[in-house]
């Protein structure tokens, strides 16, 4: 069946991601800074699944060794989940630039030096799945994260392109928009309960979704209905809005 490349590995979602993958009989390479910390995680899935789960370092911002890094690799992957992300902090970022850099740079620059360099492969061989994890944070931007709301609408963009310039090549990409999820992320948040989808609930969504082609998920599905209300405020109204 091959393996899934997981970048962003000890992302919450990543973590329920590789539950389902290899409980689905995927082998897995789990990426991520300092990827020795998900030793005993790699251990628990192999134990629980029988697939084989290897490690390797990734650093999105590290851009000048993604080439190396995807070159390293055992074999081509027959996927990729691209879950590495950064919040960051929207009011340092207004007036420091380097956490602005750093929320665009992870969210999206870092991953758009990854992606390129995979699409090309996956082009090449006429096969492969790209499953990017935007947000609903890149519908539309709002004052109190629209640094990181922006990095996500250019990724939202980014594979967009992409599905479509790959459709030809039968690489399949898919662009994923949790709304809230309970993860490290948002631990400091008080998110409303109905809202807010656990990282297995998203992992199920992903894998379903990109096991039947879709283009685009929302996690949880009810938040495509809740976005398409906030696109469609007009402007003048929404710039006087706080949500
Ligand atoms: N939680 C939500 O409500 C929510 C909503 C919409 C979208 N999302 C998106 O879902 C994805 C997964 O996030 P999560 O909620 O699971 O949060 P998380 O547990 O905080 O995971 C984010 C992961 O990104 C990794 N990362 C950050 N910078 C990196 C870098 N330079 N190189 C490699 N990895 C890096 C972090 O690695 P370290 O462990 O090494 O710090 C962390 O494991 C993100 O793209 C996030 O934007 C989340």
């Amino acid at each position: 069946m091959g393996y899934v490349l997981i970048i962003g590995a000890k992302s919450d979602i990543a973590k329920a991601v590789a539950r389902v993958y290899t409980a689905n009989g995927y082998d897995l390479i789990l990426a991520a800074r300092n990827s020795k910390e998900l030793q005993s995680f790699a251990k628990d899935l192999n134990i629980r699944s029988s697939r084989k789960v290897s490690l390797v370092d990734i650093d999105v911002l590290d851009f000048a060794s993604h080439e190396e890094f995807y070159k390293g690799l055992v074999e081509r992957p027959v996927g990729v989940v691209v879950a590495a992300g950064y919040l960051g902090d929207q009011e340092k970022a207004q007036s420091d630039f380097e956490e602005s850099q750093k929320i665009v740079d992870t969210n999206y620059t870092g991953i758009v030096s990854l992606l390129n360099i995979i699409a090309n492969d996956f082009e090449k061989h006429e096969s492969g799945f790209i499953v990017g994890i935007s947000s609903v944070a890149g519908d539309r931007g709002r004052k109190s994260n629209y640094v990181y709301g922006s990095s996500k609408a250019a990724l939202t963009a980014y594979l967009s392109g992409l599905r479509n310039r790959l459709f030809d090549s039968g690489v399949h990409v898919l662009t994923v928009k949790p709304g809230f999820v309970e993860t490290k992320m948002t631990e400091k948040m008080d998110l409303p309960e109905r809202l807010t989808a656990k990282p297995d609930e998203v992992a199920k969504a992903i894998f379903h979704a990109q096991r039947t082609g879709k283009n685009v998920v929302y996690t949880k599905g009810m938040w495509k209905w809740i976005m398409l209300t906030i696109k469609n405020i007009p402007e003048w109204k929404f710039k006087k809005m706080s949500i």
